[in-house]
């Protein structure tokens, strides 16, 4: 029989609801966000996140169902995301998923937003083992290996500030609008020059990244320019920077590849839609030999088809979860196998 997984993921500032069939074909995929809302503030506001997420959630959930011309009795199992994210946020598409399955008597699955971020790879073509995963998003920079489905191994992440909070960061520095990242994309991309700054690669062997110092870096070039009274030239500093986050990022990635023998590599979250990093990783996995990944852009950025893809495995190997499920602002990545 088909399986039918109704997901919801309202982590951060996307309330989202899709319908997967069998882990691996979307249904219906609805995306509400609410960047316009929070740009002025420069950033996603928790308190303004969750009250959005109360108006949007039960819209975009019919509509996932109108989509795909379903009935809550066509469903086999609600998923929704347990953490990390705002906790307000969470609760919200927690309790709305609770309800949902409590009122159908259906089973509830609470998953890992970055599990979702990397099985969003599934609904695109089957993952293979072993897999690395590079998930570069605003809350999120590590390098997860994974041996078969459902066991996950952080090999790598970053010790201050995540690759998407750098490049919202500059971002400001360089008074663009948030999200940041698009933006630095586009200048550096439009740049013939860049600014030099620094590569942080860590100790010999790590698999760590740390953001911060360059993030510092740009905040000092623009302080000294400033002093001495020379324009910056925003593209030259965006293409200094996106850089050097391409090629630590790549190099890493590159090198876990070949140490752990991967049959495919894949990225994940909101970075991994950066047109300097795909084309960066194209061309080294071109060069090595070994299949690489990106979801297309819609499945780069939060949303709940993701979120079902990861559910589904979790489904078949049996997990379910209960009325007393909670929001996990912190909740680790682990193996659920
Ligand atoms: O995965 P995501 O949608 O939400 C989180 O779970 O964090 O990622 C959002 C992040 C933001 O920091 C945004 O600036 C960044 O992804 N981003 C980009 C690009 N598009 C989105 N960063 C660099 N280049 C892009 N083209
Ligand atoms: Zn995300």
């Amino acid at each position: 029989m088909d399986n039918y997984i109704l997901a919801i993921e309202t982590s951060c500032d996307e309330t989202a609801a899709a319908i997967i069939k069998n882990g691996t074909e979307i249904i219906s995929n609805v995306v509400s966000s609410q960047i316009d809302s929070h740009k002025r503030f420069g950033g996603v506001v928790p308190e303004i996140a969750s009250r959005h997420h109360v108006e949007q959630v039960t819209i975009v959930l019919e509509e996932a169902l109108n989509q795909a011309n379903m009935e809550p009795k066509d469903l086999t199992a609600v998923a929704v995301t347990e953490g990390p994210g705002l906790v307000g946020a969470l609760l919200i598409g927690i309790n709305a998923a609770k309800a949902f399955a409590f009122v159908h008597g259906l089973p509830l699955i609470g998953t890992h937003h970055i599990a979702g971020h990397i099985y969003a790879n599934n609904l695109v073509q089957p993952m293979e083992f072993p897999l690395l995963a590079l998930v570069v998003s605003g809350g999120h920079t590590e390098l997860v290996l994974m041996r078969e489905h459902g066991i996950f191994e952080v090999i790598g992440e970053t010790r201050d500030d995540a690759a998407g909070e750098a490049y919202d960061k500059v971002a400001r520095v360089l008074n663009m609008p948030y999200p940041g990242g698009p933006h630095i994309d586009r200048l550096a991309h439009e740049a013939t020059e860049a600014v030099p700054f620094p590569r942080v690669w860590l100790e010999d062997g790590s698999y760590d990244f740390s953001f911060s110092g360059l993030k510092s870096a740009v905040i000092n070039y623009k302080h000294n320019m400033d002093q001495r009274g020379e324009e910056i030239i925003p593209e030259k500093v965006a293409k200094g920077f996106q850089d050097s986050v391409v090629e630590v990022l790549t190099a890493k990635t590159v090198r876990a590849a070949r140490e752990f023998h991967v049959k495919q590599v894949i990225a994940a979250g909101g970075v991994s839609a950066n047109k300097g990093l795909r084309a960066a990783l194209e061309n080294a996995f071109k060069a090595e030999g070994i299949p690489f990944y990106v979801p297309p852009l819609k499945l780069c950025t939060d949303n709940a088809a993701m979120i079902g893809a990861a559910a589904y495995e979790m489904y078949q190997s049996g997990i379910r979860g209960d009325l007393a499920m909670n929001g996990r602002p912190g909740m680790e990545l682990k193996s659920w196998k």
